[in-house]
């Protein structure tokens, strides 16, 4: 089945045709869901935008425009509203067709992608002898939702961990480890990440302080670079530390990456700073290799450079994001370059990309993008610290979640006289522990800060993981006490919608294709929480006012469907979310 809105749009482009001539063939109709149920469902708003060229007023165009609409085999008679805008209902019997197809259809009826791309999408992108913090957790939570959703339309995603496994921060670590624990350097597993994360840190200390430390450092990476044995023994070893430890995270939160870290473009980057020279875009600045920036300047005013050559002769981040965005494009053969990292590396990607253009290395229909999100702030409204002031373990982090939502559940097991098997309070603990800290970060606009509070996060109220749990939990016990095979209903069964909140719930139900398009073209996942939210309100709703199992049929089977229909929604958008579902908790 066609998708309403798809439906919508071409019969109001034959309106605008058959009303105003070849002319307008092509125009945007501008059909949109209704900004307020009271309005009805969808809303067409192209009479106000066409007063000008057709030199009348918007009123009169709708009417037009209406006069040439044919939609009564799935619409009610739209209605014109305010300046001119054009509102229409579905009629109940189309909302029952749909969902009859929804439930035959193992995708829900998703349509895939008309035009399936390529995409690559860089996120989660931790640094190699340094914790993974909450910007990372950020990051892989958000990248990985939105990999899931693209993939799910049939895009061709290529998911990339840009981890920082290179550069001068080596030259350091291994000098410092030299002097300090050479065993550490020969010998695979002596250190723990812990342990890796202090020698890191005592490093840049002397760096910082020590003239003669420095020299060595910088004689360390040059080798390291030019592929010295053992130094790249002593790299390879700490980058299997530290990735060991990202590992657990990416096993415990379900996420699957590709490691192809800064060190891959290597030998990319000579080639790119000599390409660079050959389209005289290379200037030379204090002995660096740079190529001057439009629209970003210095404290005094002055055009800002975008290093990509230091007067040592190393490369930096930027040169790297430059290789790495050449690669995509040329050897990926990417159409789309996804981007998910903190808002402080905006200026960043911006500069590499604006070079990049200059240099002609981005092709008309490659599309880069952004996506930038917000800091994660203790309940004082600071960044996330520890009572010590310590950047939060994400390790830490995930097993108090855990823990706390085991507690939640053994006070609620005892309260309600349950008794579950060790098996089943473990598992359920951790999928609510789990879904808990992705939810909460996924529902908040990522281009805003958000309080982390294991409270909120694990309330079964509000706009929680649990709360949404709980509605796909709900479903599973009206089967289990009916003995309800979903299954056997779905293969014929007929939907009613007679009661207001059937219907309401039916509308929403219609929705999600046209949410995913919007989640899949503005990168928010936040917009897939929210209609989850709502599916799971407006099926309680129709819950506590609608009889199920005692009703009688055929409404009691179209009201089973509902209810399954509701449940498999909400499983299928969240795992787009990278939730999995509990059948009871
Ligand atoms: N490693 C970087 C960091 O921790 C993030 C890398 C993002 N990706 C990129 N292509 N620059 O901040």
């Amino acid at each position: 089945m066609e998708p309403t809105l798809e439906k919508l749009k071409s019969k109001f482009d034959k309106a605008l045709v058959a009303a105003f001539g070849q002319n307008l063939a092509g125009t945007d109709p501008i059909v949109v869901p209704a900004s307020n149920p009271k309005f009805g469902d969808y809303q067409c708003n192209v009479a106000m935008s066409l007063a000008k060229k057709l030199k009348d007023k918007p009123r009169a165009i709708a009417t037009q425009i209406i006069d040439n609409l044919d939609i009564t085999d799935f619409c009610l008679s739209p209605e014109i509203a305010g300046p001119g805008f054009i509102n229409i209902s579905l009629k109940p019997e189309y909302i029952e067709t749909c969902l009859e197809a929804i439930i035959k259809d193992k995708r829900l009826n998703i349509s895939p992608a008309k035009n399936p791309q390529r995409v690559v999408i860089d996120f989660s992108s931790p640094n190699i002898a340094k914790e993974m913090h909450v910007g990372h957790l950020r990051s892989t939570i958000i990248g990985d939702s939105l990999a899931r959703v693209l993939e799910f339309q049939g895009h061709d995603v290529l998911r990339l961990n840009h981890v920082g496994d290179w550069g001068t921060q080596f030259g350091m670590l291994i000098t410092y480890l030299r002097e300090a624990f050479p065993e550490a350097l020969k010998t695979a597993d002596v250190l723990d990440i812990g342990d890796l994360v202090a020698f890191y840190k005592q490093s840049k200390k002397r760096f910082d302080e020590d003239e003669n430390f420095k020299e060595k450092s910088r004689k360390e990476v040059v080798s390291l670079q030019a592929g010295a044995e053992d130094s790249n023994y002593a790299w390879q070893l700490l980058c299997n530390q530290s990735r060991r430890e990202f590992k657990v995270i990416y096993d415990l939160l379900d996420i699957k990456l590709n490691e192809r870290g800064e060190s891959f473009y290597n030998s990319m980057l000579s080639g790119i700073v000599e390409g660079l020279n050959k389209l005289g875009l290379l200037e030379e600045n204090d002995g660096a290799q740079c190529v001057f920036l439009e629209g970003f300047t210095n404290k005094e005013g002055e055009p800002l450079p975008l290093i990509v050559q230091k007067s040592d002769g190393g490369y930096n981040y930027a040169t790297t994001d430059l290789a790495a965005l050449v690669h995509r494009i040329e050897k990926e053969e990417a159409n789309r370059l996804i981007y998910v990292t903190d808002s402080g590396q905006a200026n960043h990607f911006a500069q590499v990309w604006q070079v990049a253009k200059k240099a002609d290395w981005i092709p008309e229909n490659v599309e880069v993008v952004h996506v930038p999100f917000g800091l994660v702030l203790g309940e004082d409204g600071k960044k996330l610290k520890t009572r010590s002031g310590e950047t939060v373990r994400l390790r830490d982090l995930l097993d108090e979640s855990i823990n706390k939502a085991r507690n939640d559940l053994e006070k609620r097991l005892k309260e309600e006289n349950r008794s579950e098997s060790e098996e089943f309070i473990e598992n359920a603990a951790r999928v609510v522990g789990l879904s808990a800290v992705k939810y909460a970060d996924l529902s908040q606009n990522r281009n805003s800060n958000y309080v982390f509070s294991f409270d909120k996060m694990l309330a079964l109220q509000g706009n929680t993981a649990p709360y949404l749990l709980y509605a796909y939990v709900r479903v599973q016990g009206i089967a289990r006490k009916g003995e309800i095979n979903f299954e056997m209903l779905r293969k014929d069964g007929k939907i009613i919608l007679q009661d207001e909140q059937e219907l309401v719930l039916g509308k929403h139900l219609l929705q999600l294709n046209e949410v995913l398009n919007i989640v899949s073209v503005e990168l928010l996942p936040n917009r897939l929480c929210e209609y989850l939210y709502e599916l799971s309100e407006k099926f309680n709703k129709f819950f506590e006012n609608c009889p199920v199992l005692k009703s009688e049929e055929p409404l009691r089977t179209s009201r089973l469907l509902l209810c399954d229909v509701t449940a498999r929604t909400l499983k299928l958008g969240l795992s787009l979310l990278g939730i999995s579902v509990l059948e009871r908790m």
